[in-house]
């Protein structure tokens, strides 16, 4: 697991971005009392989703009001196409990490 940030950083109106090495800029959000850890960057232009409006368990892109479900990365507004990725999260004792898929980079060196 690699560790995000801690749970108490992130509000609950807005998204956290993090920068993460290894992985890059991720955003998390929370939501009904669970937090959801996704790629920042937009699918359709790579804008920053933290930077987004929240509405409920979606994320509306600044650029051009696209948006996605950050708990499944669900397209759920166009211009968007493409999915956004998602990570499994865990919460330890206040803290976020998430799972990498096995395979990649940051996931062959997660403890
Ligand atoms: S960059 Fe996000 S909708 Fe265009």
């Amino acid at each position: 697991m690699l560790r995000v940030c801690d749970a108490a950083l992130v509000p609950g109106d807005a998204g956290l971005k993090v920068d993460m090495v290894g992985v890059g800029p991720v955003a998390v959000f929370r939501y009904a009392d669970a937090y959801y850890v996704t790629n920042d960057r937009c699918t359709h232009g790579g804008a920053s989703l933290s930077e987004g409006r929240i509405i409920g368990d979606e994320v509306e892109c600044p650029f051009h009001m696209g948006a996605f479900n950050f708990r499944t990365g669900a397209v759920t507004a166009r211009p968007c196409i493409r999915p956004l990725k998602t990570y499994p999260v865990t919460v330890i004792d206040g803290v976020i990490f998430i799972t990498m898929p096995t395979g990649t980079p940051s996931g062959r060196h997660a403890t």
